[in-house]
């Protein structure tokens, strides 16, 4: 812990904002509203809360107590509780790597974006005169640019980074989130005005919503596609958590912080909902995800507004990067750390800026590909494992979502519920005289409900991806 590189937190809110910020991001954005909508509203989001209580409030406050514990990155935090599991830490460094390669890639789409409506504000012609499927297409398409907005991204959230933990991470997220409730709010204040707009509280929270998006109600989907969602929003399995829990002061209660950042997280996730589909239910618009609901459905809505469409366009790309920003920079602090923490193991100490500096340099080489496979659009699609995946940003995805961040989650839970016991994470989560808020819930859950539940996860996530 006497590593100069490595840094800590200031304080609590500045801890719990930064967390916040590494949860809230383009998963709830683009992901969650629509999900929540095609696979049964009301009821999904019952599922969603029983993963996130029993799958994301379990595994945060193991991650964290596993940094705190250890005071390390996720590949020594896991040597030290025994050599043999330093391959979870492995996959913890290896997922934030490979996700950020195509995560990148979607926050230059969204700089792009906000600067099109910025443009468009002071009267010029930010998407060269065309609508938002023919814009986005010809967009990604045109690889250069796309290859340029993602330097942009990476350079700007590298001097984030390098900045350190209270000096660059922290401050920017302490305005950073802030900014984002206020301007979801915003935006959500506007939408009501719009007349229609409750039809998007009908999309998201009734059984209606099943009908608008032509899907119908299958439980054991609902439980997959609310259990991956979960993952990848509180995220976890992945060292985030780890990381960030290595610079927390012993103070803290993880047990609290637990609790706090996956509601916020939900909560964040709702209100994204509430900014989105009322606006394209107002417009005339469909409901859809991904890629699609993000770049094509909301551009066409905020046009189809006239010109005030263009303000409310700009500050929604803006919520976007603020969102996306926050998260890619602690997806780049896991394997920046890493690279900080094994240097000096191996007292070849390495400056964060240095190592801040390889990890950029990693993450824009994996960003390549998927740039030049244009979501789907290249000959890379057709190779083997991937044409049976999707497109590669979906492989990227399915390496890390389906399979490593469920594996590392379980194989946490195993490791140090049944071979550590629970004294080992309590008395870290105690430390400083704080109670654990659901202590005999955390035991159980460690140890049998949450490697149950995550052990489904995984066969189905797998199942799913490879379209059996
Ligand atoms: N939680 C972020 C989101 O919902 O978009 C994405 C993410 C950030 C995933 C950090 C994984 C991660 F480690």
């Amino acid at each position: 812990m006497d590593n100069k590189n490595r840094g800590s937190f200031s304080g609590s809110i500045g801890f719990i904002l930064t967390a916040i910020g590494s949860a809230v991001g383009l998963g709830n954005l683009w992901g969650f509203p629509y999900k929540m909508g095609a696979n049964g509203g009301f009821p999904f989001l019952i599922i969603y809360l029983i993963f996130v209580v029993f799958c994301g409030v379990v595994v945060m406050a193991l991650e964290m107590s596993i940094g705190r514990k250890t005071g390390k990155s996720p590949v020594l935090a896991m040597g030290e509780i025994g050599r043999q599991y330093r391959i979870v830490g492995w996959f913890s460094v290896l997922c934030p790597t490979i996700i950020s390669g195509f995560y990148s890639v979607l926050i230059g789409y969204s700089v792009r974006y906000a600067w099109g409506f910025l443009l468009e504000i002071f009267g010029g012609n930010g998407f060269d005169g065309m609508g938002g499927g023919d814009f986005f297409g010809t967009y990604t398409a045109d690889v250069t640019q796309v290859l340029i907005f993602t330097i942009i991204t990476l350079v700007g959230c590298g001097i984030i980074v390098a900045g350190g933990i209270s000096g660059g991470i922290e401050k920017f997220n302490k305005v950073g989130i802030p900014g984002l409730f206020v301007l979801l709010i915003v935006i959500i204040i506007y939408n009501f005005t719009l007349p229609g707009a409750s039809q998007g509280l009908t999309y998201m929270f009734t059984s209606k919503g099943m009908e608008m998006a032509g899907t119908e109600f299958d439980f054991f989907n609902a439980c997959r596609v609310a259990a991956g969602q979960m993952l990848f929003s509180c995220s976890l399995g992945m060292g985030i958590m780890i990381t960030y829990g290595s610079y927390m002061k012993p103070e803290e209660s993880i047990s609290r912080n637990a609790w706090i950042i996956p509601a916020a997280d939900t909560l964040a996730a709702i209100m994204a909902g509430l900014a989105i589909f009322p606006a394209v239910f107002a417009q005339g618009g469909t409901p859809n995800g991904g890629v699609g609901l993000l770049f094509i459905t909301l551009h066409d809505t905020f046009t189809s507004m006239g010109s005030i469409g263009n303000i409310i366009g700009f500050l929604f790309y803006v919520l976007v990067i603020f969102a996306g920003v926050s998260s890619l920079i602690s997806l780049m602090e896991v394997s920046s750390a890493h690279f900080i923490d094994s240097s000096e193991a191996k007292g070849k100490p390495v400056s964060r800026k240095k190592a801040v500096l390889a990890m950029t340099a990693i993450i824009f080489v994996l960003s390549v590909p998927v740039c030049l496979d244009m979501l789907g659009g290249s000959a890379i699609t057709q190779l083997p494992l991937v044409s049976k995946i999707g497109c590669l940003l979906d492989t990227y995805d399915f390496f890390t979502e389906g399979l490593m961040m469920p594996l590392a989650a379980i194989l946490m839970c195993l490791i140090v519920g049944w071979k550590k016991g629970p004294s080992w994470y309590e008395e870290e989560m105690e430390k400083c005289g704080n109670k654990i808020i659901g202590k005999s819930f955390f035991r159980v859950s460690i140890k049998y409900i949450t490697p149950a539940m995550m052990t489904f996860v995984l066969i189905s996530l797998a199942l799913s991806y490879l379209g059996i």
